[in-house]
């Protein structure tokens, strides 16, 4: 055979150790930088176990305050709620009544945990009772009647409590709406986090179960974006930029990572990715099954969103993570 090419660069030479491999890493993250969401029931009367999401619970507002004590103790940092009323009308007043469910949930964590960022998810749908997130006009979402309830609903979580309000209905306009509408109201600190590239995606169907909130006719292809573009995507992005938003978002995370690093080479600004339900459903699943190792792949994704160029991550894996970290660290 001869003497066979010998390698000039040998790449092993930094893998050779985990000390090495510690030094090279180019991509890190931290508990701080994720964001635990938790859905939070008005009464007791709605079930607390979520099956399609094993390890979640829709809580009563004691418990996500006691829970967002237990998360703050893990060292996280953030909590983003979801709320289930009691009752849901075509107005979706539950939204932003005085006494709502997730503005009860923002004063008994405030009152609790006060040092915890309280983030809201300001959209209509769990609290209407045709299930879209607007108001449905002629059988369609009508943009500019449903903006102006998002922004009496972001000023109504930020007086209880919201450090960030975070406009996740895709109409138009709605981050300019709802800046305007909290400066006006005196809440010039509460941020706006834009779920700037949200997609109409499949994914989200364990997190309708949860939330009560798949909508009764149709799709939200009308107002979420087609999961096949992105240059849309940077597009939704600028435009919640120019309107004011301080952190904009991609959602879901996995299968958009090509967003993520596009948006990461494009803006500045700090950027979320949601790992939303259905990519939590599908890890839950096989590690239930003893065919994945949960707490690897877990990691690994959330590897692979950082390094994609997302600062921050929502995901419903948070305390999971600061949990193993923590018996790391004990
Ligand atoms: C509200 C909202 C949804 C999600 C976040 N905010 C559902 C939807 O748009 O249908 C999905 C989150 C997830 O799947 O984890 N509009």
């Amino acid at each position: 055979m001869g003497e066979l090419p010998r390698p000039a660069r040998r790449l092993r030479r930094l893998r050779r150790t985990a000390a090495l491999r510690d030094i090279f890493r180019e991509t890190r993250w931290d508990v701080a930088q994720l964001v635990q969401p938790l859905f939070v029931r008005e009464d007791d009367r709605i079930e607390a176990e979520i099956a399609s999401m094993p390890g979640m619970r829709r809580l009563t507002v004691d418990e996500a305050a006691a829970e967002a004590r237990v998360l703050r103790e893990l060292n996280l940092r953030a909590v983003i709620l979801f709320g289930l009323p009691s009752r849901k009308d075509e107005e979706a007043t539950g939204a932003y009544e005085e006494r709502g469910v997730v503005q009860e949930a923002l004063r008994a964590i405030k009152a609790d945990v006060p040092e915890l960022v309280t983030m809201t998810d300001v959209c209509l749908c769990e609290y209407t009772d045709h299930g879209h997130c607007g108001v449905v006009v002629d059988g369609d979402v009508d943009n500019d009647a449903t903006v102006d309830l998002l922004a009496r609903t972001a000023v109504s979580q930020a007086r209880a409590g919201a450090d960030v309000v975070a406009p996740s209905a895709m109409m138009d306009g709605q981050v300019a709406a709802i800046r305007t509408a909290l400066d006006r109201a005196g809440f010039q600190d509460t941020i706006v986090m834009g779920y700037a590239a949200k997609h109409a995606s499949a994914f989200y169907g364990p997190f309708r179960d949860a939330a009560d909130s798949a909508p009764r006719f149709g799709n939200r292809r009308g107002y979420q974006m087609d999961p096949a573009n992105a240059r849309e995507a940077l597009r939704e992005i600028a435009l919640d930029l120019e309107e004011g938003a301080d952190i904009v978002m991609v959602k879901p995370a996995l299968a958009y990572l090509d967003v993520i690093r596009a948006a990461r080479e494009r803006f500045d600004a700090p950027l979320a990715a949601y790992a939303v339900s259905g990519e939590y459903a599908l890890i839950k699943a096989a590690a239930e099954r003893g065919w994945i190792d949960e707490r690897a792949v877990v990691e690994e994704t959330l590897t692979a969103i950082r390094r994609a160029g997302a600062d921050l991550v929502l995901t419903y894996h948070a305390k999971d993570v600061a949990t193993w970290q923590r018996k790391d660290h004990a």
